[in-house]
């Protein structure tokens, strides 16, 4: 159960804030599944006070919650809301920090559970956990004392070296116990879904294997394009921004053995055991494997839009990928030769992720001698958004005298079957932390895993420069050598 206590959002005064954990907070306060005993202390520089920081918080629910602002609860819900504006790098910033935390908690009747929540860009990391420290604001797991908390938001560095300088110091100030490294795709309740399906049934494990399956294909397409957050995405790009973190976690969600049990390690684990048995794609293969691009100009909603480089705060000779295409391999037993497809861009024709597993054709001997029909192989797609749900192509006999066949899709959706909206991932995070369930988080292992995959491209790309980056126009499915990376293996993108 979500223990009594306080949220201090670091960077509490930005777009993660209005936008996720504040709207998050409230849904789940309505719902009744917040503590009782529970504040927020929003900590930044913006110039904010508890007052501004309620009417901040109201705006972000009444734009981007899932549930409609309900003004008789509201009340109820603002007072718990504080702001403490500070500098993160002055030592009397944090200790005024911790007197406001003492009031709020003789206040509220809180027993000094405290959880940091560092939504700010990763430069400043090592800074705030030091000075936390140094302030006396981490306790000691020792079973006696209160707990000490600390969410870490991506991006956990821009490279190997950057994220293990991170890690370090985070284990510095922190046991590995008491840090959460949030990956907010692995709270979406159709990513949790993957394992309750592929564990919870007992038609799939069998056939969950290079037998069986024939390929993976991994899409994670958005229609926006970088919006307000160059200054981030431009250093970063899709294969940083998507791929070392989210995607790769729902590949080994995916392509994980059976964990032995529900316990946060043991799931940890076996995600991570999928890590280590990636192929590496370096100087030496990223040709084949690898497609990066930009978007152009191009239309999107009906509407002209600019192409990347001329995007407000992209630099106008940019050579930042904003699409990435990889053909991955996973070298152990279960998966041997079978190949894991990824894509995902930004102003792509529609925001839709989904994974799609894809079996084994029949072997060629009864059916296929109709050629007019020929048969589908059959798919498992997992639809992650934005239309939750799966689906399943299977061949079946069209009505009539003749044996004509036809692939029919057996469908659930989350909408129709369970009716209301789902919640946020963010929302069932910070109800996680505040458990103390480390099972959806990422474990210093994995995030350095990641990166050491990550890497190799990342200098393969470094050491030709100047290659020539293809560009894709906006609002089209990438450029034409993802279609290639695919197609001479005798396959095809997914339509969706
Ligand atoms: C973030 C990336 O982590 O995930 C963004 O930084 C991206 O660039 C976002 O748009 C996608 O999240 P979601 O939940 O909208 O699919």
């Amino acid at each position: 159960r979500p223990q009594p206590c306080t949220l201090v959002i670091f960077g509490g005064g930005g777009d993660l804030s209005r936008r996720k954990l504040l709207p998050a907070l409230y849904n789940q306060a309505l719902d009744g599944e917040l503590p009782a005993n529970f504040a927020v202390l929003g900590f930044a520089f913006e110039e904010m006070n508890d007052e501004s920081y309620r009417e901040f918080a109201r705006d972000g629910v009444e734009k981007y919650s899932r549930q409609p602002l309900d003004s008789e609860f509201w009340p109820d819900f603002e007072v718990k809301l504080h702001f403490q504006q500070g500098s993160f790098t002055d030592p009397k910033a944090y200790e005024q920090l911790k007197k406001r935390l003492d009031e709020i908690e003789a206040k509220f009747g809180i027993p000094g559970n405290r959880i940091y929540y560092l939504a700010i860009p990763p430069a400043l990391i090592e800074t705030c956990v030091q000075q936390l420290n140094q302030a006396g604001l981490v306790m000691p797991m020792d079973g006696v004392s209160p707990f000490s908390r600390i969410i870490v938001e991506k991006p956990i560095g821009r490279d190997l070296a950057s994220a293990r300088r991170i890690n370090a110091s985070l284990c510095e100030n922190f046991d590995e116990q008491q840090i959460y490294r949030i990956d907010h795709y692995l709270g979406k309740e159709t990513v949790q879904n993957i394992l309750v399906m592929r564990f919870g049934n007992a038609i799939f494990e069998p056939l969950w294997n290079s037998r069986y399956i024939d390929h993976v294909q991994i899409t994670v397409a958005e229609e926006d394009g970088v919006g307000t957050r160059a200054g981030y995405y431009d250093k970063a790009g899709a294969l940083r921004d998507m791929v070392q973190n989210h995607i790769l976690q729902l590949l080994t969600l995916i392509a994980m053995e059976p964990p032995w049990s529900m316990d946060a390690n043991v799931i940890r684990d076996s995600r991570q055991d999928v890590l280590h048995c990636l192929r590496p794609i370096d100087r030496n293969n990223v040709e084949q494997s690898v497609v990066r691009a930009q978007y152009g100009a191009g239309f999107w909603r009906g509407e002209e839009v600019p192409g990347y480089r001329r995007e407000e705060r992209v630099d106008n000779a940019s050579t930042t990928e904003t699409f990435v295409a990889l053909k991955v391999f996973i070298d152990n037993w279960r998966w041997s030769g079978v190949p894991f497809y990824i894509r995902t861009g930004k102003r792509m024709p529609k925001r839709a992720s989904e994974i799609a597993i894809q079996f084994k054709s029949v072997p060629p001997i009864m059916f296929n001698a109709d050629r007019n029909h020929p048969l589908e192989p059959n798919v498992l797609a997992l639809s992650i958004q934005p239309n939750e749900g799966l689906s399943m192509r299977i061949a079946t006999k069209l009505p009539g005298a003749k044996v004509r066949i036809y692939p029919v899709m057996m469908d659930f959706r989350y909408g129709s079957t369970f009716g209301e909206r789902s919640p946020e991932a963010y929302e069932r995070l910070l109800l996680d932390v505040m458990a103390g369930d480390a099972t959806l988080f990422m474990r210093r292992d994995s995030v350095e895993s990641s990166w050491i995959w990550i890497q190799d491209i990342l200098d393969a790309w470094a050491d030709n420069r100047s290659r020539w980056l293809p560009e894709y126009e906006a609002g089209t499915w990438g450029p034409l050598e993802a279609d290639r990376l695919i197609e001479t293996d005798g396959r095809k993108w997914r339509l969706l």
